[in-house]
């Protein structure tokens, strides 16, 4: 699917020995399959804590390669993830762990507090100490951190503004965004002021296999596969930026190997599609792709909610920099991408449905009926 000049990537690679935190999530482990692939010399160590969000069926099919080690940890204990930094020689770290739903944010703030700022400090601290000891023997060039971040830190744009770009000041609306804008401020100080050799990613939404079906594409379709209401938030003129996880990985693989250190690199896909449009669209494709569904056509299904609180309106990527820079683009439309992501779910029911536990259900209880939750009634407009 990538266009990237892979030959010129692979040549230039040297077998590297990486930590990847949050592996067992979303992108993470999408993105530890794709280094495995790619570069099938490499140490790869996953740290997650296996919260709600972490799933270790997402990475069964590597649990007996050697290159391969799974450690279930928390990033906020200062002592295993120094003794892993150590213990492994690790040389770079892709860091993706953490609190990744809005939602939740607004129900919840103080964990993502602890484990975005906190967290992510821990980290950086571990990693300074791993690398300040080693880089008189080996040299600098040898380490990387990779920061990976979001487009949300930037706050929300009007309909008529330009997109996020590199220089776009910070303005977080949400506890979760504005956690993560305070581990991108961390992440950047300890390059400018030790000169650690961390690297920053801003990406927009991401979608694609392995989506906790907490975020609106997998929540849809699975909704539609079970007959259940699809909730659109407002009146479902939001706008994202969509960004197939595939093209994502591959951008991050850019990063590490080409980017400077200390930069900021904004991914996006070139995708802006306003929520309800999402919706529909998704509604289109499982009525073309799942024979039987329990309601049908699913757009019967749609039911507008009442919005999320300090709801961001639009976000969008100016992806010129890491395209000018790296040479890397987004290859994946999405609707080529929403096509893929829905044949995987309609084909990994066994993946899903386990998600669909007392603990998830509870959780849905609370955003929907509680009276300090994010809708208190559906409000069906169809
Ligand atoms: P996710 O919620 O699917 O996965 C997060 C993973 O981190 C889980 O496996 C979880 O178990 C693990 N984790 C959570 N707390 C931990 C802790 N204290 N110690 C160790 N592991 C812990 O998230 P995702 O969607 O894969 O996002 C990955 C990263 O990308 C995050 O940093 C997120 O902010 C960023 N991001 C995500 C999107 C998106 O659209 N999903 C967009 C932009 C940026
Ligand atoms: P989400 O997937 O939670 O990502 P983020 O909030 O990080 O952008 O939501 C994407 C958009 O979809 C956002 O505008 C909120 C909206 N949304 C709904 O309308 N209904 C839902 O049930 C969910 C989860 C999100």
């Amino acid at each position: 699917m990538s266009k990237e000049p892979l030959a010129s990537q692979s040549s230039s690679h040297r077998d590297r020995r990486i930590l990847i935190t949050g592996g067992a999530g979303f992108i993470g482990s999408n993105f530890v399959h794709h280094w495995c692939k790619r570069y099938p010399n490499d140490r790869v160590v996953v740290l997650d804590a296996l919260t709600y969000a972490g799933n270790l069926n997402n990475l069964a099919a590597l649990q007996n390669q050697p290159q391969f080690r799974f450690v279930q940890g928390n990033i906020c204990d200062a002592v295993l993830v120094q003794n892993l930094l150590q213990e492994e020689a690790i040389d770079t770290v892709a860091h993706f762990a953490a609190e990744s739903h809005v939602d939740r944010s607004i129900l919840n703030p103080g964990s993502f507090i602890q484990t975005n700022v906190v967290g992510t400090f821990t980290l950086l601290e571990a990693f300074r100490h791993h690398w300040q000891t080693d880089v008189a023997q080996v040299g600098r060039d040898r380490y990387r951190f990779l920061h990976v971040s979001t487009d949300e830190v930037y706050g929300s744009l009007a309909p008529e503004d330009p997109a996020f770009c590199e220089t776009t000041p910070y303005a977080p609306n949400s506890p979760y965004s504005a956690s993560k804008a305070g581990s991108d401020h961390l992440a950047r100080a300890y390059f400018h002021t030790y000169g650690m050799p961390t690297l920053i990613t801003n990406c927009s939404n991401n979608y694609g296999p392995y989506h906790f079906p907490e975020k609106l594409i997998p929540l849809m379709c699975i909704n539609i596969l079970l007959g259940k209401p699809l909730p659109v938030y407002g009146d479902g003129q939001n706008v994202r930026d969509w960004l197939y996880v595939g093209d994502h990985c591959s951008a991050l693989d850019r990063v590490i190997h080409a980017g400077q250190p200390g930069e900021t690199y904004n991914i996006g896909g070139n995708n802006e599609v306003k929520n309800i449009e999402l919706v529909r669209l998704i509604c289109q494709v499982m009525d073309e792709r799942g024979p039987d569904l329990p309601v049908s056509p699913a757009e019967n299904l749609i039911t507008f909610v009442q919005d999320r609180p300090g709801h961001d309106r639009r976000y969008a990527i100016n992806a010129s920099k890491i395209q000018r820079e790296l040479g890397w683009m987004p290859q994946v439309t999405v609707e080529q991408g929403l096509r893929h992501t829905i044949e995987w779910y309609l084909h990994n029911r066994d993946w899903w449905q386990p998600l669909l536990s007392e603990d998830y259900q509870r959780y849905y209880q609370q955003v929907y009926a509680a009276p300090e939750g994010l809708s208190q009634e559906y409000v069906v407009q169809r």
